[in-house]
């Protein structure tokens, strides 16, 4: 899957822009600068095909990335704090919840959490509203590389408890650094194994 091109299909903005829901997606969700685009230039091997940046709230649209003619990769918008007008906020938060609650193809979700914060109180709100969409979803740790070696283990343990909350959760978490490459032929596999 991860083989053949990779391409930038659109930025989304309203959900009547929506690709046709004729293959397979997943997305990445999280909070804002926790690395979402990142990841998808780590996954891909396209850096700067997913704009990134140490602003959060750097991506403002729905993202698609087409793998071949087969999946797409969805970049969101993040949650929590922005640094973008409220108002425009708003918009891509509303934007960001009705595409989790309503697209049909939307094969997984993957959480993202910070390995030093661990999930969050807004990180459970999403969580909840995938609970309630029946959309599976799976956590991924990022930014493991900022951490000491003995930090990990007790963010894991939190992140766990965490989602014994939810019911749409995957039990096993993903570990990764995109700055490393760490995890990421695993969340590779994962995605390629989905139909
Ligand atoms: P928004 O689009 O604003 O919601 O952010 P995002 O979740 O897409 O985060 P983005 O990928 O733009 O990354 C935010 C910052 O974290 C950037 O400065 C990245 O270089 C950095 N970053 C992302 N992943 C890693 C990682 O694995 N390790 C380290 N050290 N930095 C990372
Ligand atoms: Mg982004």
């Amino acid at each position: 899957l991860f083989a053949g091109p990779v391409d930038f299909v659109k930025g989304v903005v309203h959900m009547d822009g929506l690709p046709p829901p004729n293959r397979p997606e997943v997305c990445f969700a999280g909070r804002s600068n926790v690395g979402k685009s990142s990841l998808i230039n780590a996954l891909t091997g396209r850096k700067g095909i997913a704009r990134a940046s140490n602003t959060p709230g750097r991506t403002q649209e729905i993202n698609y990335f087409a793998l071949g003619e087969q999946a797409y990769l969805v970049d969101l918008p993040g949650y929590g704090f922005a640094k973008a007008p409220l108002a425009i906020v708003a918009k891509w938060q509303a934007l960001l919840k009705s595409y989790l609650a309503g697209r049909q193809t939307l094969r997984r979700a993957f959480c993202l959490i910070d390995s030093r914060h661990g999930v969050k109180d807004v990180d459970h709100e999403i969580m909840t509203l995938l609970d309630r969409s029946a959309v599976p979803f799976q956590v991924v740790m990022t930014k493991t590389d900022k951490l000491g070696p003995n930090a990990l283990l007790p963010v894991l343990d939190q992140v766990r408890e965490a989602l014994q909350k939810h019911p749409a959760a995957y039990p096993e978490l993903v570990v990764t650094s995109s700055e490393k490459g760490h995890g990421i032929a695993t969340l590779r596999t994962i995605i390629a194994g989905l139909d």
